[in-house]
């Protein structure tokens, strides 16, 4: 066996948690992926077990440092996860206090709306880049302290997103953050490099309780012995999305991913320029490299490959997630059908967190394909709405690259392109998001020099859908859809 030096990635997602290795050209040496339980306690709340998450996670990892042949041939670990979820946990015990809240999870909805009707939301805006709605993890750690378990931790309280959390107990106590999830947390500026204590006193956070904000490429510790063998550096913490957005090399200003993963996130690279007027979108941190901060534009869509999954393990209207592709294929169109994904409210650029999904226009010639084509379909006008609301920010999209298990979808792939007038591009390995960790990780162990040279070491080729419009098919579509959203307000 080569003895050629690997990459880790840890990458912690909402369905499932996988470990991925990388040699430094990019090549894949092993993968492996445990799915994660979803709980559901009642309408609008979604909680993980942050153990779980560590079990699992710590798991896959030490399945690819085996397949590696052991620690010694790691040189560095990156992390990448699921952004926004919350995990309070008592740095005495290591334990944590309470099930993680979940990006997806509504609870907050009615303190947002008391924080709008204060009056904040602008300023809110005009400091973070975010608008006053649940996702962020601010007003879910609020939440939190109120629950007597976290509550009673006292100065033992550490809160933390995922990728927290899991530095803490693979270091045994560094507790890190880095400055891609802090910018989800509504408790930092966009430029900020600590905790602004205005935010963090109007939405009720003690900043003793958080974590220390790094950047997204150096080393921000070592692995206890106890977990693989011999200490390994970790040297890349990031948002999954803004690690979508390197790992598919959108490192020039304008440049657009779109991930279609149990949410859809897209996000335009803005350079080193602030987003000033976002309007409907958010405006969050790409990237803090080597000290220097660059910016994105987001849309985040909150119910992708979780549509398929429920209408598969739920509605059992699927028995497979690729049977989507050949059902929404076999029937012309949608046959008046037109679904709201709003499992989890409505994110970008509708922002209406107690919205609940609806399927409408149903007929007894209705059957099983038209209504997997509507949720298919709604994924592609979400995204004209996207795009819309981007031009209106002054980001408009010249192409858009597509990644993510869902994107697998051919037919998803050409109804993006042919709704969107846009040619879409999807590479060979469509797990860009670990990618993109791992060529942080390179930078951040000294192992490229930076992340164009990373970025030209690393990435696979890719396949372009070029977009064949029927205009009046598109006007149609939209059309419906208009009048759903309007009809559901
Ligand atoms: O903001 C939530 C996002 O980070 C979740 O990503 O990949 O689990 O859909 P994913």
């Amino acid at each position: 066996m080569s003895d050629e030096p690997l990459i880790l990635v840890l990458d912690e997602g909402t369905s499932s948690t996988r470990a991925i290795l990388y040699a430094f050209d990019g090549v894949v040496h092993g993968s492996c992926s445990r799915p994660l339980t979803q709980h559901y306690p009642a309408p609008g709340l979604v909680e993980h077990d942050a153990e779980e998450i560590w079990r699992e996670t710590l798991a896959c990892g030490r399945e690819m440092v085996a397949q590696a042949g052991g620690p010694r041939r790691i040189a560095a670990i990156g992390i990448t996860n699921q952004r926004e979820t919350v995990v309070a946990w008592d740095r005495r015990t290591g334990q944590s206090l309470h099930r993680a809240i979940v990006w997806q999870d509504r609870r907050t909805a009615d303190r947002c709306d008391a924080l709008r009707a204060a009056g904040h939301e602008a300023d809110v805006q005009r400091r973070t880049g975010l608008l006053l709605d649940p996702y962020f993890s601010g007003t879910k750690m609020a939440w939190l302290l109120g629950q007597e378990a976290v509550h009673g931790a006292g100065e033992a309280l550490a809160f933390g997103t995922v990728e927290s959390w899991l530095a803490w107990k693979l270091t045994g106590g560094e507790h890190v953050t880095d400055a891609t999830n802090a910018s989800r947390t509504m408790l930092m500026a966009l430029d900020g490099r600590e905790w602004d204590g205005d935010l963090a006193e109007m939405i009720g956070v003690p900043t003793a309780a958080l974590p220390r904000i790094v950047g997204n490429a150096e080393q921000v510790g070592v692995t206890s012995s106890e977990w693989f063998g011999a200490p390994i550096p970790i040297t890349a913490l990031v948002g999954d999305q803004q690690s979508a957005t390197i790992g598919q090399a959108c490192l020039g200003e304008g440049q657009t991913k779109l991930t279609l993963g149990t949410g859809a996130f897209v996000l335009t690279n803005l350079g080193q320029r602030k987003p000033e007027r976002p309007g409907r979108l958010l405006g969050t941190v790409l990237c803090d490299v080597g000290g220097v901060r660059q910016y994105a534009l987001e849309g985040s869509i909150f119910v992708a490959g979780s549509l398929i999954k429920w209408l598969r393990d739920d509605l059992k209207m699927l028995l497979s997630a690729g049977e989507s592709e050949q059902l929404a294929r076999s029937v012309p169109d949608n046959g008046g059908v037109f679904l709201l994904p709003a499992l989890s409210g409505l994110g970008a650029p509708y922002w209406r967190p107690h919205a609940t999904a609806v399927i409408a226009g149903l007929s007894f010639s209705t059957g099983r394909p038209h209504v997997i084509r509507a949720a298919l379909e709604a994924i592609s006008h979400q995204n004209v709405d996207l795009a819309t609301a981007f031009a209106e920010a002054g980001a408009p999209w010249a192409d858009l690259r597509i990644d993510g298990g869902m994107s697998a979808n051919d037919w998803l792939a050409q109804d993006l392109a042919d709704m969107l007038g846009l040619a879409v591009r999807r590479p060979a390995d469509v797990e860009t998001t670990a990618r993109g960790a791992a060529m942080l990780a390179a930078v951040g162990a000294g192992l490229h020099r930076d992340l164009e040279t990373a970025a030209a070491a690393m990435l696979p080729p890719s396949r372009s859908f070029e977009p064949h419009t029927d205009v009046a098919a598109r006007t149609r579509r939209l059309e419906g859809w208009s009048r759903l959203l309007a009809g559901t307000e």
